[in-house]
């Protein structure tokens, strides 16, 4: 049985690991920085051996070390340290990883979220007040954080490739991913489905990333990219499908139900819109064991890194479909959290692809 000091011990320890949290960050975001991860991506590495490797002091990097065993990042052994599986998403250039995110939210992502009690206390962007500018406006200048961001992104596409099992494709001949980033999604799709073309339409720094992506998936015949400010330039017309991936979360209602609107002007007749996010709760819910359900998180994080932008829950979302004159068309999960909301306008007639 606890005693009440037990009690008392165990809420002071709980405590002590909330507010440690930035640290965890701060220690992956390091190991990735300076090298270490891959200085262990080839296998176990005694301390002294991988600090040399990454040009740091012995003593400090397995003080790190022993930090990152602690988070599961890194394993202790007799010879020396080996990344796990988990500390293995962080190496470079492998498919899907973590470094870039660890890099973005170690750093960028760190300071505005030190902001978090002005944006609190007067519902405006954090980022900005630190970096001058919504961050969607500071990336177009700045090629290393539009990469970084594009990376991180792209750490939580493994959901990507199961929009083809939320969405039935066949009959679709076309689909518009507004706001599609590096065309990761597009590609995905693409590449799956042989007899579809695609067009991403997106700020024009994101082209060549974009571009790239598409040749490396060998779809780029069937790809066009268009370059635009979704809120002023008009949509191109006529694509079956328009597929909104991590894009209404960014912005407030307003603009929400003015690009859903202009969707529902640009799609082909018999179109559907799929929007895909990280539904919020219908109901708020507490947590015993101190973790966040990542809709709940990923709103903060909207707060803080966007000047508009909110996660909303599944009821919100239709309440802006019908602003826009859409009706909502079915609904599906996927990986990560992660759903498909679809829509279509309210006096469509015909078909393009359904829900399952
Ligand atoms: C959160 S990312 C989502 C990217 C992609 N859809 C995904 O799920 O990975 C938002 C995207 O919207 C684009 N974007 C932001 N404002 C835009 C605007 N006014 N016009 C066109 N694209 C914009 C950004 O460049 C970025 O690629």
């Amino acid at each position: 049985m606890l005693t009440r000091q037990d009690t008392e011990a165990g809420l002071r320890r709980r405590m002590l690991g909330l507010l440690t949290g930035a640290w965890t960050t701060q220690a992956i975001r390091t190991a990735v920085e300076l090298g270490l991860v891959d200085a262990l991506a080839d296998g176990v590495r005694p301390a002294r051996d991988a600090a040399e490797r990454i040009a740091a002091d012995p003593g400090a990097t397995e003080r790190l070390l022993l930090f990152l065993a602690g988070l599961g990042v890194v394993e202790p052994l007799p010879d020396g340290y080996a990344l796990t599986p988990l500390g293995a998403l962080l190496r470079t250039g492998i498919p899907g990883s973590a470094r870039q995110l660890a890099l973005l939210y170690g750093d960028e992502f760190h300071r505005s979220w030190h902001e978090l009690p002005y944006a609190v206390r007067t519902g405006q962007e954090g980022f900005a007040k630190v970096f001058g500018e919504p961050a969607f406006d500071y990336m177009t200048e700045r090629p290393d954080m539009a990469e970084r961001f594009a990376g991180a992104m792209a750490f939580g596409d493994v959901f990507f490739e199961s929009l083809t099992a939320a969405h039935d494709f066949r009959g679709v001949r076309s689909v518009l991913d507004v706001g599609g980033g590096d065309g990761a999604l597009l590609a995905s799709l693409l590449t799956q489905c042989r007899w579809l073309r695609g067009v991403v339409v997106d700020q024009p720094h994101v082209s060549e990333l974009c571009g790239t992506r598409m040749s490396e998936a060998g779809v780029a015949d069937r790809f066009a990219f268009v370059g635009a400010d979704f809120f002023t330039d008009p949509l191109p017309p006529g694509c079956d499908v328009h597929v909104l991936s991590r894009i209404l979360h960014d912005w407030d209602d307003d603009r929400c139900v003015a690009l859903l609107s202009a969707c529902a002007d640009a799609l082909a007749p018999g179109g559907v819109v799929l929007v895909v996010e990280r539904p919020l709760p219908e109901e708020p819910h507490g947590s015993q064991d101190g973790t966040v359900d990542l809709a709940t998180a990923w709103d903060l994080h909207m707060l803080v890194n966007t000047s508009s932008g909110r996660e909303r829950t599944p009821r919100e979302y239709e309440r802006l479909f019908v602003r826009a004159g859409l009706e909502p068309a079915g609904r599906a999960t996927l990986p990560l959290d992660m759903e498909v909301l679809a829509a279509r306008p309210v006096a469509a007639t015909g078909e393009a692809g359904g829900e399952e």
